[in-house]
């Protein structure tokens, strides 16, 4: 659903402006698998447009942003097979893509002027780059931070603006349904994993100080806080906004709990390690994924993501 929205205003973009050169930012690119294959997924996209509309393929420059302890190598180390991969496809031809890495934080100026097309970011905006209140902790509090952030302290968009270029951004990440920040959603997940330390705490595995200085700085906006900031902010045009609950078919033989804790895992163990060290990461996701299940049987959770897409106002 989120892949089809992004391919979809992709080719939307690239059929208004028809650059010779086009360029496409990552905000939060990680380093795993998704961040070339969403590249890929683009370029295909795009080329797919021109083919039907009888126009050359642009060439691309992707522009991927991640803070600078991510593992950039990775993604370089990826590029060969990523390059052959792309020209196999296309009995070795296909466009030339440029591959660059921005090392920074989004809440701060990233790239150079007049660079961009279109900036994407996916499930990157909910770590906030600080909160209003001194300490969160694990749970999530009804804290009131940050819509506020994702438009207005984006100055990869926001200078963007100042320069009068328009550079369309799609952001999808987590949100919610209903009023209540702390909610059977997503926030629910945080206060599981609160919980699963908690645990730990108990049985003398985690020093109770330790986890007292564990903050997370987490926000799933609603539909109406990101269209109250957008209008607020003013911009930009919110061209569209989609919110869906997640699937719950994980597909795993494992269980959702299972499924669940190593979705988790994965985006949060260099911190956990980090702070907590790694002997308790095992202990702690069973414990986790344990929690998910007795919770289920209880009562639905339901996480909820959204997409919005967001124009420059001319
Ligand atoms: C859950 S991962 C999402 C990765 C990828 N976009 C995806 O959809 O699979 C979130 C990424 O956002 C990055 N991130 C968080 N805060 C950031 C910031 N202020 N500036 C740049 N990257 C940030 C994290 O380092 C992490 O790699």
């Amino acid at each position: 659903m989120v892949k089809h929205i992004t391919l979809e205003t992709i080719q939307q973009l690239y059929l208004t402006i028809t650059p010779k050169s086009l360029g496409v930012a990552d905000l939060g690119c990680s380093s795993g698998h998704n961040s070339l294959s969403i590249i890929k997924e683009m370029v295909d996209a795009i080329e797919e447009a021109c083919h039907k509309g009888s126009r050359p393929v642009p060439e691309f420059r992707v522009h991927l942003n991640d803070l600078p302890t991510n593992d950039f190598n990775a993604i370089f180390t990826a590029l060969p097979e990523f390059y052959r991969e792309v020209r196999r496809e296309r009995n070795d031809g296909g466009p030339p893509i440029y591959v660059a890495a921005y090392p920074g934080s989004f809440y701060g100026r990233l790239f150079p002027g007049e660079c961009l097309h279109f900036i994407y970011s996916s499930y990157s905006l909910h770590w906030l780059s600080r909160s209003n209140r001194a300490t969160v902790g694990l749970t999530v509090d009804r804290i009131n931070p940050s819509i506020p952030q994702l438009v207005k302290e984006k100055p990869a968009v926001k200078d963007k603006v100042r320069q009068r270029v328009v550079p369309p951004a799609l952001y999808d990440d987590q949100g919610r349904m209903g009023s209540d920040q702390v909610d059977r959603g997503n926030s629910f997940f945080w206060e599981l994993l609160s919980r699963s330390l908690a645990t730990l705490v108990s049985k003398g595995e985690v020093e109770e100080e330790k986890l007292d200085s564990y903050n997370v700085h987490f926000y799933a906006p609603s539909a109406d806080e990101l269209e109250d900031e957008v209008r607020r902010e003013g911009s930009f045009e919110m061209d569209r906004l989609e919110m869906f609950e997640v699937d719950r078919d994980v597909g795993s033989i494992t269980g959702y709990g299972t499924a669940v804790a190593t979705t988790v895992r994965a985006i949060q163990e260099p911190m956990i390690s980090h702070h907590f060290g790694e002997g308790i990461v095992d202990n702690l996701f069973e414990q986790y994924g344990k929690l998910v299940d007795e919770e289920m049987a209880k009562e639905e959770i339901r996480p909820v993501t959204f997409v919005v897409v967001l124009r420059k106002r001319m």
